[in-house]
């Protein structure tokens, strides 16, 4: 909670920072292709990203997609997930002229920098780690080792092409922070190779999912970008709610009716309160029908970019493939270097 705290605040700093200096920064993030994206990540990260896209950051986006399999055994879907990922960031505004978009599997150099790094850290740091744990604990089976090791294998994600700015939720942060570790004990043991670099953890609060917890594809409570208006308005509809005519946002106590004030505040720009206030004696009824209305409203524009894109055979792969011939050029130059520093040239 403490870092949490510091590293918002830090973030508000870098914010300014990156708007006066965007050269100076490079930008690693991405995700774990377990399920289509939703609203959660649209107002949590992807509309960052855009954003830091356009002031001008270089930003690579990664798909990471052997994380997948950390906390399970199958890659089922792992392709399908990553194929409507990248629609999902066209759609949303990323430029893959401007943004590298790659799936870390593909690139054999970020992959064996996972070998060096795992060296800089002990068995006891990354079992200390509260989101492996909490991962661990939610998977219900035995620990694996690549779920054990997965914020090493980040790292490579994140310095393999130097990146110093690492938009993240909450969650990620440890994740961060071993990085910066890594980072560190590297260029002290071998020369000064890698940045140490910094999270941004973006200004909106945790987009609630329909049921009140946090919303995740695996809780079922998320409203993903590329529903048709009508599944929209259906999982809107299976929230449960309560029986009190006056709508009110009160998280603790209505976590339905909040979840779904929060959700279509964020999509017409105004706070749960106020919606509430307007909506008064109407009951969930009326509530649900406002949601549903503002969630398709907002999502109608990049719903119909999606639908354009995807008429496009073959746009996908072609980013892809363009996105992981540029990051494998760029890992392979830092393993280069790596390479010369642990004086593995022969
Ligand atoms: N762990 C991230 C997630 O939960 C995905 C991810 C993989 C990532 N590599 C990364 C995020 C590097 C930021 C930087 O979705």
């Amino acid at each position: 909670m403490e870092s949490f705290i510091a590293a918002a605040q830090r973030s508000t700093e870098l914010a300014a920072a990156v708007g006066e200096h965007p050269e100076k920064f490079r930008v690693l993030t991405g995700e774990r292709p377990t399920g289509p994206l939703h609203l959660g990540h649209y107002f949590g990260t992807i509309r960052e990203r855009v954003r830091l896209q356009q002031v001008g950051v270089e930003t690579f986006l990664v798909l990471a997609d052997y994380q997948v399999i950390t906390d399970r055994d199958t890659m089922a879907h792992v392709r399908e997930n990553v194929y409507g990922a990248v629609l999902d960031y066209l759609a949303a505004g990323m430029d893959p002229a401007r943004t590298t978009i790659f799936t870390h599997s593909s690139i054999p150099a970020l992959n064996q920098l996972l070998v060096p790094f795992l060296s800089l850290v002990t068995e006891a740091e990354l079992h200390r780690n509260p989101t492996v744990k909490a991962e661990a604990e939610a998977s219900g089976r035995a620990l694996s080792g690549l779920l054990l090791t997965y914020p090493v294998h980040q790292a490579a994600d994140i310095l393999f092409c130097k990146g110093n700015l690492v938009p993240v939720g909450k969650d990620n942060l440890p994740h961060v922070e071993m990085t910066r570790v890594i980072a560190r004990r590297f260029n002290e043991r071998y020369g000064a190779i890698f940045p140490v670099p910094e999270p941004l953890i973006t200004a909106t609060p945790e987009v609630p999912g329909l049921d009140g917890r946090k919303m995740s594809k695996s809780y079922g409570n998320a409203i993903a970008l590329s529903m048709t208006p009508d599944e929209t308005v259906a999982v809107i509809r299976r929230t449960r709610t309560d029986h009190e005519r006056r709508i009110t946002f009160d998280p603790g106590l209505r976590p339905g009716v909040s979840a779904l004030l929060s959700t279509a505040a964020l999509c017409m720009n105004t706070s749960p309160e106020e919606l509430a206030d307007s909506i008064g004696g109407g009951g969930s009824g009326a509530l649900k029908a406002v949601t549903a209305a503002a969630v398709n409203e907002f999502l109608a524009p990049l719903r119909e970019r999606r639908r354009e894109l995807a008429a496009d055979v073959g746009l996908v792969q072609s980013v892809l493939r363009q996105g992981n011939e540029r990051a494998a050029a760029v890992a392979e130059a830092t393993l280069a270097q790596v390479r010369d520093a642990m004086g593995t040239v022969y």
